[in-house]
């Protein structure tokens, strides 16, 4: 058992669908506590730092561009191997490709456009919570 924190992102074309509440559900039923939620409307300056990672790549400016179109949905979660569990539940990066039963599997027929982000390592997280909480919004 190792009790673990992820950090989770709801994307603006799942927050347009109405689907906060079927994905902090499944999140919820999986077993994880939420440590911290807010919705946010991110500035470019802090897209780009949430996506930094990605600076190179042909796609920044178009993944830029839509995470900030409307508002986002940011938690941080707290449960036994956190990262790599959520990242089980996401599914793939292209929704055309992620498993049924899958968040992207079930919600997202895109690759840009799939529907959640969360943390891939504990270094990830640490650079990316911190995007958009301070230390006295975390509970736990
Ligand atoms: P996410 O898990 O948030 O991490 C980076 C994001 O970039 C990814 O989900 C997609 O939204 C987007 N992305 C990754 N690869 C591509 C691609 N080939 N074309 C367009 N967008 C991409």
């Amino acid at each position: 058992m190792s009790i673990q924190k992820t950090f989770v992102m709801i994307k603006p074309d799942a927050v347009e669908r109405g689907l906060i509440g079927e994905i902090i559900s499944r999140f919820e039923r999986k077993g994880f506590t939420i440590r911290a939620l807010k919705m946010v409307q991110l500035s470019r300056e802090r897209a780009e730092e949430l996506y930094s990672v990605h600076r190179d790549k042909p796609f920044f400016n178009d993944l830029v561009d839509f995470v900030i179109r409307g508002p986002v949905v940011a938690m941080i979660l707290e449960g036994d191997s956190a990262i790599d569990v959520v990242r089980i539940l996401i599914g793939s990066t292209d929704g055309r490709k992620a498993a049924p039963g899958t968040i992207r599997g079930d919600f997202a027929l895109s690759i840009q456009e799939n529907v959640v982000h969360a943390s891939d390592s504990p270094e990830s997280f640490e650079r990316e919570y911190k995007v958009f909480f301070s230390p006295e919004e975390i509970e736990g």
